[in-house]
């Protein structure tokens, strides 16, 4: 890539911390791209594939680490403390709007705190629950949940997380409070679920599809206004009869604040280059999401919507009054 004078002149204060002549020969070395959940779960998966396709466009192995725990606050925390060099980025999702409404406490700054690299993917959710569940649909599934709920247990992957907000919207719109059981990521949660240690989980399709199909676990429904492609025979939520449960998890990729803007650049042409490359939209597709289009792969789209999302739920979470602290 070429990097004008121009565009090293724009980078602004934040090019200060990083000599102009490493930002144009950026990246030498392994790039570190931290996921805030537990390996083998939804974020991770998604992670996984975005960093081996980024990594083939940079020249550079993108090495996944996992900094799981308090709801995908560790890992963020972790990313905003880093160098601003471009070798510390974070993958992260919905989360980033939610956290800084339910955390009145954090050792980070959860809006201030990062560089936007770009949007990466939108992926419905799915309501399971045990494979003997004894419902065998929404309307059964609600009806259990209302006369049972003291024996009901929620896994999730923390306040914070995707699984903790559709457990927060689902509990709102039957208008029953239930258990919860944190874990520090679904792929954990999953595992319990599968042994039927635990009831129910609201969880991305990244991390449920598979098991669907296989029969592992029960679906009740996906939380998209249509029904999806990989998994056609599941209802939708108003279909089963909750209209306006609805909730899809964006994914994301940042760097921390004042990472020079050439590499933020780079890093976008990597993401971009991610985006389009036929690996990821096959396996995307096979776990029912997909990469989001051009226009919203950018730093700008995806600052712009962060900061509205971060508007859109925090009434929401201020009604519910479930902090974390
Ligand atoms: C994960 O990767 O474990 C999930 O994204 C957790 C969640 O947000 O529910």
């Amino acid at each position: 890539m070429i990097i004008s004078k121009r565009t090293l002149l724009g980078a602004g204060l934040g090019a200060l911390a990083t000599p102009a002549l490493a930002q144009a020969t950026y990246p030498t070395r392994t790039i570190t791209m931290i996921v805030p959940f537990a390996a083998g779960g939804p974020t991770d998966t998604v992670g996984r594939l975005i960093a081996q396709a980024m990594a083939a466009d940079l020249g550079q192995t993108v090495v996944v680490e996992n900094v799981g725990g308090a709801g995908g606050t560790l890992g963020a925390q972790r990313t905003a403390q880093a160098r601003p060099d471009g070798y510390n980025i974070l993958l992260h999702h919905i989360g980033m709007s939610t956290i800084p409404t339910l955390y009145r406490r954090l050792a980070y700054d959860p809006i201030n705190g990062f560089e936007t690299i770009g949007l990466v993917t939108e992926v419905p959710m799915t309501l399971v629950a045990r494979k003997d569940f004894p419902a065998q649909n929404l309307a059964e599934l609600i009806a259990h949940v209302r006369r049972e709920r003291e024996k009901i247990n929620y896994a999730n992957a923390g306040i914070g997380a995707a699984s903790h907000l559709c457990g927060l919207l689902f509990q709102k719109a039957i208008e029953t409070p239930f258990t919860t059981v944190p874990y520090r990521g679904t792929a954990p949660a999953m595992n319990d679920l599968l042994a039927g240690t635990v009831d129910l989980m609201c969880d991305q399709t990244t991390n449920t599809t598979e098991q669907i199909r296989a029969g592992a676990i029960r679906a009740f429904a996906v939380t998209t206004p249509e029904r999806i492609a990989a998994l056609p025979d599941l209802p939708t939520a108003a279909q089963g009869g909750l209209p306006g449960f609805e909730v899809t998890v964006w994914h994301g990729l940042y760097a921390p604040r004042n990472t020079p803007a050439p590499i933020v650049e780079r890093l976008n042409g990597a993401l971009v280059a991610a985006l389009r490359n036929e690996t990821v939209a096959r396996r995307f597709a096979d776990l029912g999401t997909a990469p989001v289009a051009a226009e919203r792969a950018t730093p700008q789209f995806h600052r712009q919507f962060w900061q509205a999302d971060i508007q859109k739920w925090r009434p929401l979470i201020q009604a519910a009054g479930q902090y974390a602290d």
